[in-house]
């Protein structure tokens, strides 16, 4: 998967990298389409744009709702969007989620494919599945899996994205890379700059190398039931994180990263050596590895997770880099992880 323009099946996904936005009208025809996006994307790409029907929703996670699905409906009922038409979702994580629930509901479901405008979505959001909205502010509450048709990565999109969101994103690919892909773990080391500078052939090769590693693992646990989790390495601990502070969610990510690894080193599971790389990676993209959060408030947020209950959680953690394990750690200890990285 790694040559320029580079075509690929995952799944019941089809994948197109490299310039492919302009390639939407060979997979689908005008008329039966109709594209959702939010009020950004579809200010900046308005004349990309001018050819198709589209709806802007609204930006930021409080716009990812059930009443913005039911705008979205009311929109297709508008068009006269029916069975034979085809939705596609061009935007950040949130707008691709959206969109999958709405066109995976809407007359109880028509097809539908995302061009992700975000490296977050491009490694990670759009492909996989997960669709949903969140409900009185708890993430994701809503949802079904159902994945797109195609996705078509265009690095175009990047270019007007601001660097946090670049620096946010990178969080996922190191992410792959230490659960399961040491090659891409090294080759961020020896190319981050680069990457971060957008250079086409090293980003295609990292986005292509990190959603390898999500769609193996999607593949083999598509209902979460044991490996997917692994892709919630940092997570646990970066939801309550980025609940609590708001930091975009790589960086939360990635303080949860730490905290983790740190875990892992701690249970004799990942060499001193690979703990430093990890966290000298983190800070040469410019991701935080600590945090100015108070502790207790932290381990609430994260004990209100849906997926914690009891007094132990599930945690990833790390049998050296490239290698992770699915872990029954105790709260406290996670307490004690949470101290290490908040200040
Ligand atoms: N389904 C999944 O498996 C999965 C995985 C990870 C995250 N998510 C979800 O994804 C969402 C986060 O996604 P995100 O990080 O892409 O954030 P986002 O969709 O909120 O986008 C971030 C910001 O960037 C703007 N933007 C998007 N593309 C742009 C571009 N090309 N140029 C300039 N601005 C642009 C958006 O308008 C928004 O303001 C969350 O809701 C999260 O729950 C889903
Ligand atoms: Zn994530």
């Amino acid at each position: 998967m790694s040559s320029p323009g580079m075509t690929a099946t995952i799944g019941d996904s089809r994948i197109l990298m490299g310039n492919s936005f302009n390639r939407l009208p060979e997979l689908v025809s005008k008329d039966n389409l109709v594209v959702v996006t939010d009020k950004i994307v579809g200010d900046l790409y308005k004349d990309q744009l001018a050819d198709f029907r589209f709806i802007k929703i609204g930006t930021g996670e409080r716009s990812k709702t059930l009443r913005t699905v039911e705008g979205i409906y009311e929109y297709f009922l508008e068009q006269k969007v029916d069975r034979t038409s085809y939705v596609v979702g061009l935007g950040g994580g949130l707008v691709t989620d959206v969109t999958g629930f709405a066109a995976s509901t809407y007359m109880r479901g028509i097809r539908f494919g995302f061009v992700p405008t975000t490296l977050l979505s491009q490694v990670d959001a759009s492909l996989g599945g997960k669709n949903g909205v969140n409900l009185r502010g708890l993430k994701n509450m809503i949802g079904i899996i159902k994945q797109p048709e195609f996705c078509l990565i265009d690095f175009n999109f990047l270019n007007t994205l601001p660097r946090e969101q670049i620096i946010s994103g990178m969080a996922e690919v190191v992410k792959c890379g230490a659960i399961s892909d040491k090659n891409l773990f090294e080759y961020v080391e020896i190319n981050c700059e680069e990457i971060l500078d957008l250079n086409e052939s090293k980003l295609e090769h990292v986005v292509s190398s990190a959603i390898a590693v999500k769609m193996n693992v999607v593949r083999q646990d598509e209902m979460e039931k044991g490996e997917r989790m692994k892709l919630n390495f940092g997570h646990t601990l970066g939801h309550a994180i980025e609940k609590v502070t708001g930091i975009p969610h790589g960086y939360a990510v990635s303080v949860g990263m730490v905290a983790a690894s740190r875990l892992s080193n701690a249970k004799g599971l990942l060499g001193r050596d690979e703990l430093d790389r990890i966290e000298e990676l983190l800070k040469r993209i410019g991701l935080p590895t600590r945090i100015d959060a108070d502790v207790e408030e932290v381990f609430g947020a994260m004990s209100s997770d849906k997926k914690s209950a009891g007094d132990s959680v599930n945690m990833i953690l790390l049998n050296g880099i490239g290698n992770s394990a699915i872990v029954r750690i105790q709260k406290e200890d996670l307490r004690k992880s949470i101290e290490g990285v908040c200040t």
